[in-house]
């Protein structure tokens, strides 16, 4: 007999008081199945609060070890542990150590989306939704090296009017949103608000009505007046959008730019979608993948996140 997924990921829930979070880059079954969705800067804040002895974390593997840099002493499992992420994999520690090595009188910013190692490199971890703010409680005479995301730091440099040293890297989702794609589509939805998160290079969020992260997206298009939407971002933050805004229209921002086929929902991050409700209910069935880190990489990786999160508190983020 098939199993009722949804049912026994309820059963074992209670059973093993463990909590399901999940980004809103999963697929939208994982997401009505989670006891928290959010952004990455939400599913840290959920992390450090919960008194759950389990954590799923349906994400990628740099959100389950984050969660664990967090909580050493719950267990945290993700539904895949090969879930990776491209822009955490351009920064590799061995060569991001040489380049900090390189700059000993600059500070260093990290966004999450990095591994473990990397973050014990790094003074201050940032997510999209307070990078902004954390920059600007540097002094402006401060020297700052921002990793890995280079369109996130050129945007933060623009609007903060600092000069952050960039390291060159890139998420493969958010580089290749099409510019005649999203033209084509405004004029075709004259109405239409562009969201874009700041991921996506200089030229499409050029063209934004709104750039921000995925939950600052959110709530602009639930506070908006607009009733249509193109957003720029993986297409997993449609399904809470629609469900919280039935009556508003969400329109993926196309990947590639094709005369035949603009609008397609295809820009999709693979490792994201690499987690299933099987997979899911396996790795609370069965207590794993667990993500596991050494002790000493711990203490230094958590310092970075802790400042973030207490910055983030005292500004009401
Ligand atoms: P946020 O969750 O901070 O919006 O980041 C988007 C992302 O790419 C997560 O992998
Ligand atoms: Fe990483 Fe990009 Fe996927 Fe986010 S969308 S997990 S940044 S590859």
């Amino acid at each position: 007999m098939a199993i009722d997924f949804v049912k026994e990921i309820e059963r074992l829930k209670k059973e093993k008081n463990a909590v399901i979070m999940g980004h809103y880059y999963q697929t939208g079954d994982i997401q009505d199945i989670a006891d928290y969705i959010g952004d990455s800067l939400a599913l840290a804040q959920m992390a450090r609060k919960t008194d759950a002895d389990i954590i799923v974390l349906c994400g990628v593997h740099f959100m389950g070890e984050t969660a664990k840099i967090l909580c050493p002493d719950k267990k945290v499992l993700v539904p895949d542990a090969t879930a990776g992420c491209s822009l955490a994999d351009s920064c590799p520690a061995d060569e991001f150590a040489k380049f900090v090595a390189e700059h000993p009188d600059h500070k260093v910013i990290s966004y999450v989306n990095t591994t473990a190692a990397v973050k014990a490199l790094t003074d201050v971890v940032v997510t999209s939704s307070n990078a902004k703010q954390i920059v600007e409680s540097f002094p402006a005479d401060q020297k700052l090296i921002f990793g890995p995301d280079h369109n996130l730091g050129s945007y933060i440099n623009k609007l903060t009017g600092r000069n952050m040293l960039l390291w060159n890297g890139a998420c493969h989702v958010h580089e290749k949103f099409s510019v005649e794609g999203i033209i084509k589509l405004k004029k075709e939805h004259p109405g239409a608000k562009v969201l874009v998160h700041p991921e996506c290079p200089a030229v499409v969020v050029a063209l934004a009505d709104k750039a921000g992260s995925t939950a600052g997206l959110l709530k602009y298009a639930l506070s908006s007046d607009a009733k249509e939407f193109i957003v720029a971002t993986e297409s997993g933050i449609l399904h809470e959008m629609q469900k919280k805004a039935p009556e508003k229209v969400f329109i993926p921002a196309p990947p590639e730019y094709s005369e035949a086929k603009v609008g397609c929902s295809c820009n999709e991050c693979n490792y994201m979608k690499q987690n299933t409700l099987e997979k899911v209910y396996l790795a609370l069935r069965d207590e794993q993948p667990e993500v596991l880190i050494d002790e000493e990489l711990r203490k230094k990786a958590v310092l970075p996140i802790d400042r973030m999160l207490e910055i983030s508190a005292k500004l009401g983020l």
